[in-house]
């Protein structure tokens, strides 16, 4: 797998992967707008000609929220989430990101073993986020920390 920034053509297989993935996925146009965002950093995994992971963050100062992170479902559960995790943490380091902060339903077991695995940690609680049902963590990783899971 070969990480690139998101570009115009990947939009479809990225909003293909979210529809896949997210109960709210995000529209071809809300990625565009990300994609136009200068705040924003958008990484996709790609394999042969294909887009099978992406993920980003949004930068305020020097701290950034992850934004949504996806592997096609056919992929997961092999390792693909934590490289694009770590070239997430990586690319945000480069762009002098302090601290990254991200919102996942307490129901999201698999995604808070990987972000907890980096050493992400919880930072608090947003009750009945989801669905007004779920309630959402927030986690917290300091950056320049002994972050190493590559
Ligand atoms: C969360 C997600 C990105 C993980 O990607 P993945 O490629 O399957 O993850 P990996 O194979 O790299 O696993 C990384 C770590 O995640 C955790 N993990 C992955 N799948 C898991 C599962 N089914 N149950 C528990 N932990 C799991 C483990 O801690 C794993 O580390 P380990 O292998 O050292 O134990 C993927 O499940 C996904 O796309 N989910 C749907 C979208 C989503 O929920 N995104 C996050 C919220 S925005």
């Amino acid at each position: 797998m070969r990480f690139e920034r998101l570009k115009s053509k990947y939009i479809p297989e990225v909003a293909a992967i979210e529809r896949e993935a997210m109960a709210e996925p995000w529209s071809e146009n809300m990625i565009a707008s990300e994609l136009e965002n200068p705040n924003s950093t958008i990484v996709v995994g790609i394999e042969g000609e294909r887009v099978i992971c992406y993920g980003g963050f949004r930068r305020t100062l020097d701290e950034a929220d992850i934004l949504n992170i996806a592997v096609i479902k056919d992929l997961r559960g092999q390792g693909i989430g934590k490289g694009l995790m770590a070239r997430l943490i990586s690319e945000a380091m480069a762009c002098g990101v302090r601290v990254l902060t991200l919102e996942v339903s307490e129901q999201n077991t698999a995604a808070i073993a990987l972000y907890a695995g980096f050493g992400f940690e919880r930072a608090g609680v947003r009750k009945r986020y989801y669905n007004n049902s779920f309630d959402a963590l927030i986690m917290r990783l300091k950056l320049g920390e002994g972050v190493d899971k590559t």
